[in-house]
Parts: C-alpha cells; sequence; structure tokens
C-alpha cells in the first residue's frame, strides 16, 4: 500500500476509535414562562453564559422563556420525563408533588423579601428544598420574584371589595382559601393566558408581582391595582433527582457553584424589577395604584390569615414559626427593627 494511503487508514481508524470515548456534551434545557426581562428570565440566560465560559464543550443550556415550550400545566411533567432538565416555577404550582411549599402561600407571612431570604437561607428554609424529592424532584435553589400586588377594574380597599370578584390565581389550594376568605371567586389558570382571560373579562382581577404585571402588560387591561403586598411570588430551581444524579461529580460540583452565583444576581434583579417596574406603571398613567392605610391593610389581615390554620398541618407549624421569626429581621442590614 503506498505509504499515503497507508497514513488515511490510519488517521481514519483513529478517529473512528477515538470517537466513542469522548464524553458526549449534555444539553440541559431550561423551560420557563416569563418574559427574558424579568428577573428569572435574566437568570436562566446567566446561568447559561456561566455554564458556557465554565463547561463548554461538557455542557450546554438551552433556555426556552415565555411558555414557548411548556406552560405552567406540563412543565413539571415534561421535567420528570426528561423532556427538559431545569425549570423554575413558582413554590405555589408543586401542589400535586408536595403540600410543604404552601407555606410560600400563606397571605401575609412573609413580611418582605428580606424575611423571605432569612427563612430561605436558614436551615428550615433549606431543608424544605428537598420537600419534593420523593417524587423525583430535587430543588437546587430558592430565586426571589418579589410581592405580590392586587388587581381588578375597581378599587379593591377593603375585603368586601373583591367580594364576587373572579381572580386569576396559579394553582394552589392555598391561595385558593385566602381569596375564598374574602368571598371571592378564585380560578386557577396557566400564566400563560392571564393577559387575555383580563382583556376579554373572562375574570376580573389578579395577583402578581410588579415585574410580571409589567412585563405581561396586565396594567393595561386593569383599572386598578392595589400595593396589598399580601403574598410573595418566590420560585424554585428544579431538576430531576434522575438527570442529577446522571452527572458526573465534577459537573454537579461546577453547576452548583455556578446556580449559587445565579441565584445572588437574581435576587439583585428581582429587588431592582420591584422598584423599577412599579415606577414604570405609575409613570405609565395606565392605570390607578392605591396604598392601603394601616386600618385598611389590617383588615386585609383579618379577613385572609385564618387561612394559615387551615394549612398548618400541611406547611408545618415549625416552619411557620421560623418565618415569623424572620420578619422581625432585616436581613440586608443585619438589625433588629
Ligand atoms: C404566575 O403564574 O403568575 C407566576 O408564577 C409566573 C412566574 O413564573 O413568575
Amino acid at each position: 500500500m503506498p505509504i499515503m494511503r497507508l497514513f488515511a487508514v490510519l488517521i481514519i481508524c483513529s478517529l473512528a476509535f477515538s470517537q466513542p470515548l469522548m464524553a458526549k456534551e449534555i444539553v440541559i434545557k431550561f423551560s420557563h414562562v416569563t418574559t427574558e426581562k424579568t428577573p428569572k428570565g435574566k437568570a436562566a440566560k446567566y446561568l447559561q453564559e456561566l455554564v458556557t465560559q465554565r463547561l463548554k464543550g461538557k455542557v450546554r443550556v438551552d433556555v426556552y422563556p415565555n411558555s414557548q415550550l411548556y406552560n405552567d400545566k406540563e412543565v413539571l411533567k415534561a421535567l420528570l420525563l426528561g423532556d427538559i432538565q431545569l425549570a423554575a416555577p413558582s413554590l405555589s404550582k408543586f401542589g400535586k408533588y408536595t403540600k410543604k411549599w404552601g407555606l410560600f402561600d400563606l397571605p401575609f407571612l412573609f413580611k418582605d423579601a428580606d424575611a423571605v431570604a432569612c427563612f430561605t437561607n436558614g436551615a428550615k428554609g433549606q431543608a424544605l428544598l428537598g420537600a419534593a424529592s420523593d417524587k423525583g424532584l430535587k430543588g437546587l435553589g430558592y430565586w426571589l420574584n418579589g410581592m405580590k400586588q392586587l388587581s381588578a377594574n375597581k378599587p379593591l380597599i377593603t375585603p368586601d371589595n373583591a367580594k364576587g370578584e373572579k381572580f386569576r390565581i396559579m394553582s394552589s389550594d392555598v391561595l385558593e382559601a385566602q381569596f375564598k376568605a374574602v368571598g371571592a371567586n378564585p380560578q386557577k389558570m396557566s400564566f400563560s393566558e392571564v393577559y387575555n382571560a383580563l382583556s376579554t373579562g373572562v375574570i376580573d382581577g389578579q395577583e402578581n408581582t410588579w415585574s410580571n404585571i409589567r412585563t405581561k402588560k396586565f396594567f393595561e387591561v386593569q383599572s386598578d391595582f392595589t400595593e396589598s403586598n399580601h403574598g410573595v411570588l418566590e420560585y424554585v430551581l428544579v431538576t430531576s433527582t434522575e438527570f442529577w444524579n446522571s452527572l458526573p461529580k465534577d459537573i454537579q460540583t461546577e453547576l452548583s457553584a455556578i446556580i449559587k452565583e445565579v441565584t445572588l444576581k437574581e435576587t439583585q434583579w428581582a429587588l431592582e424589577a420591584a422598584r423599577a417596574d412599579k415606577e414604570f406603571i405609575i409613570a405609565s398613567g395606565r392605570t390607578n395604584i392605591h396604598s392601603l392605610t394601616d386600618a385598611q391593610a389590617a383588615q386585609w389581615v383579618a379577613a385572609m390569615k385564618p387561612v394559615w390554620k387551615q394549612f398548618e398541618d400541611n406547611v408545618g407549624a415549625d416552619n411557620i414559626k421560623a418565618v415569623l421569626q424572620c420578619s422581625q429581621v432585616n436581613v440586608v442590614s443585619n438589625e433588629r427593627e
């Protein structure tokens, strides 16, 4: 065999044999429901960026925002089937998998974002991250969105104003009880359907954060918002236990470090969005924004707080107690108020 042909054969053979030895790139599909401009949307992109920087050739993250791939109803099933590998749904959407995360929906339990950070970073919060592990869901970290506000096409100043109004809620029994407690009519609905349902009058009102209200344009189809801060919208970055366990140890370690870094940024973005998006909505002049006096706020608390007792066994009295302790502490300044 002429020498050149022999070389060519040798090269082809060595390529053919080396191919199976090269590890295949791991693809992580990350599906979520908000726009890329939200804290979650930015964090998902940042996660993708850091993985590209640090695990190039080994791991790749593909991000699908805005319910492009799956909506609320489908995303967790897709995760468990292995069709996607990452999601960050609100903790309100896991009722089928664990009742414990209903804690985050209890009205007026978390005083503010500081209280949320204090609880989620503490021992009880960290233990709670594993609440759905027996269902094959592994919590990798908590991501903040912010405090929720109420809206309708009428002012909601006292709980009486909400009577008979149809409010969209996430798929949470606690949120259902919260609205029933004020005589309203809660309707479970996917996030991707809310704008249309509001604009066509299928529902009268909703609750969400300033970030979601701005980026999904709810403020354009609701005449009145109440700055109620009555609950928190908190996410869990979640994967399937099966997928996580299939990853090599060094990849798990690097991914965990990246997630820690992204989580810190995500919190910052959420705090900024809560301020900036509220300002944007006020400046738009498209809707009325009402603040509550202490006496009015106390009426909402009195009407909704009985929900805590109703769900205490599900969410754990010890967890409620831990959140209440956190509600006294200012984590940012580390001072008691
Ligand atoms: C909602 O359904 O209102 C939110 O959970 C959407 C989101 O992911 O912020």
